[in-house]
C-alpha cells in the first residue's frame, strides 16, 4: 500500500462540512463526530497535504468555545441523535463539557510554519489566549503550577490505567466497569456545573504528566505565536508560565526518574505508579535532562521487560498487572502516542530509536489498515476501522 496516498484518500472520505465549518471524524463509524485531540493530530496532519483545509479544521474546532474559555472535547455538530454512539449526556447540547490534552496551539502553530499567514494566527489568537489562560486558571485555582484535568477521558486516555488508583479501581476490571465509574463522574459533574476547580476537589484530581507536558510545549509555542503576532507581554507571560509548569513536574512528579501522574486534593500529590507510555512524555517538552533522557531509553523504551515488545510502543508497561496486549488504552499501540515519543527521542537526539518507531508504525499500518489501536505483541489491528491517527506517520519526520 501507498501509504501517503491512501491516507490522502482516507482524510477526503472522513471530511464533513457542516454549514460553514469543515473538520474530519476520526473514524466514520465508530467516531462520527469531532474530537479536540483528534482535530489537533488532523491538522498537523494536514499540513503535508491542505493547509486550507488545516485551517478550516482549526476555525471548526475554536467555534464552540465556551465562554469561559474551555474548548470541548467533543462537538457533535448535528449529528447527535439520542440513539448515537456515545450516547453521553453532558449536561449540555451540541458539544461534551469536558476538553483534551491542550494541542491546539501546537497545531496552529504547524499551520503558520507552513504558510506564514500572519492574519489568519492574528484572527484567532483571542481564542487561544483565552484558553489556555482558563487551563492556567480554573484547572489550577491554588497556583501550584501543576494543570487539573477532572475525568481521566481529559487525558485522551480513557481507561488507562494510571486512573485505577484514583478512580478507586483495581489493576484488572473490566471496560464496562471502568466506563461506569467515568460516566459517574460526568454525572457529579453536571451536578456541580462543571464548576472546575470544585469538581476536581470533590471527585477527581489528578494533575497527568503527559497532560502537563503537553501544555508545557503548547505554552512554548504559543508564546512564540504571541511574539509573532508583536504581543510580547503575553509572549513573556507564556513562556514564564511554561518554566512554572517544568519546575513543578520536575518538583511535584520525579522520583526514580520518571515523573509520574500524581493525585488527591490540593497539596497532597501522591504519585501515582504506574508506568505506562507517560514516561516518555516529558520528553515531548524537553523537560527531562539529557542523563534521564538516556536512562529512559535505556531502563524502559529499549527494555523486554518494560515496553520493547514486537511491536513498539505499547501504551503499558510488561511489567504492570494492568497490562493487556487488547485493552484499548492498557497496553496496545495508539500512533497519537508513538507521535510524541517519536517527536520527544529526536528532541534529545536518539535518532536510532526514533527511526525504529517509525519504521515499526509503518509496518503496522502495512500489516493491519488504520485501525485505532494495535496489540504490540502480534501487530494485529484493533478497534475503529478507517481511523486517522495513523496519518501521523507523514509527520514523523
Ligand atoms: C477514544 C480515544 C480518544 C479519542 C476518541 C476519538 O475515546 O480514547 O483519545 O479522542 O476516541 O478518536
Amino acid at each position: 500500500m501507498n501509504l501517503d496516498l491512501a491516507c490522502k484518500q482516507l482524510f477526503l472520505e472522513n471530511r464533513r462540512y457542516k454549514r460553514k465549518f469543515q473538520y474530519t471524524v476520526p473514524s466514520p463509524t465508530t467516531y462520527p463526530y469531532q474530537w479536540l485531540w483528534d482535530s489537533c493530530f488532523h491538522i498537523i496532519i494536514l499540513n503535508h497535504f491542505n493547509v486550507e483545509y488545516a485551517k478550516k479544521e482549526v476555525l471548526s474546532l475554536l467555534s464552540q468555545q465556551f465562554e469561559n474559555g474551555m474548548i470541548p472535547h467533543m462537538i457533535y455538530w448535528d449529528d447527535f441523535t439520542e440513539t448515537s454512539f456515545p450516547h453521553i449526556k453532558w449536561g449540555k447540547n451540541g458539544t461534551s463539557t469536558l476538553t483534551q490534552p491542550p494541542m491546539v496551539a501546537y497545531a496552529v502553530w504547524t499551520v503558520y510554519q507552513k504558510d506564514k499567514d500572519l492574519n489568519f494566527i492574528k484572527s484567532i489568537y483571542p481564542k487561544l489566549f483565552h484558553y489556555y489562560r482558563y487551563l492556567l486558571t480554573e484547572r489550577d485555582p491554588h497556583e501550584n503550577h501543576l494543570i487539573g484535568i477532572m475525568n481521566p477521558d481529559e487525558s485522551g486516555e480513557d481507561n488507562s490505567p494510571r486512573f485505577d488508583i484514583p478512580l478507586g479501581l483495581p489493576a484488572q476490571h473490566t471496560l464496562k466497569e471502568n466506563t461506569k465509574k467515568r460516566f459517574e463522574l460526568i454525572k457529579q459533574n453536571i451536578k456541580c456545573k462543571f464548576d472546575a476547580p470544585f469538581c476536581m476537589r470533590n471527585f477527581f484530581w489528578v494533575k497527568d504528566a503527559p497532560f502537563n507536558s503537553i501544555m508545557v510545549e503548547n505554552l512554548k509555542l504559543l508564546s512564540k505565536i504571541a511574539l509573532v503576532i508583536g504581543n510580547r507581554d503575553d509572549a513573556l507571560y507564556f513562556n514564564q508560565k511554561a518554566d512554572e509548569i517544568s519546575s513543578a513536574m520536575r518538583k511535584l512528579m520525579l522520583e526514580d526518574g520518571i515523573f509520574w501522574s500524581t493525585y488527591g486534593e490540593n497539596g497532597s500529590y501522591k504519585k501515582i505508579k504506574v508506568k505506562t507510555w507517560a514516561v516518555f512524555a516529558p520528553l515531548f517538552a524537553q523537560i527531562a535532562s539529557k542523563a534521564e533522557a538516556k536512562n529512559l531509553v535505556d531502563d524502559y523504551l529499549l527494555n523486554p521487560k518494560e515496553f520493547q515488545t514486537k511491536f513498539p510502543v505499547p501504551t503499558t508497561s510488561l511489567s504492570e498487572p494492568s497490562f493487556d496486549p487488547e485493552g484499548f488504552w492498557r497496553g496496545p499501540i495508539w500512533m497519537g502516542t508513538n507521535w510524541f515519543i517519536y517527536k520527544g527521542l529526536i528532541n534529545y537526539g536518539f535518532l536510532k530509536e526514533a527511526k525504529t518507531i517509525k519504521e515499526a508504525s509503518v509496518a503496522l499500518l502495512q500489516k493491519s489498515g488504520f485501525r485505532e489501536y494495535f496489540n504490540p505483541l502480534t501487530g494485529e489491528g484493533l478497534g475503529a476501522e478507517n481511523f486517522t491517527w495513523g496519518g501521523l506517520i507523514v509527520d514523523m519526520v
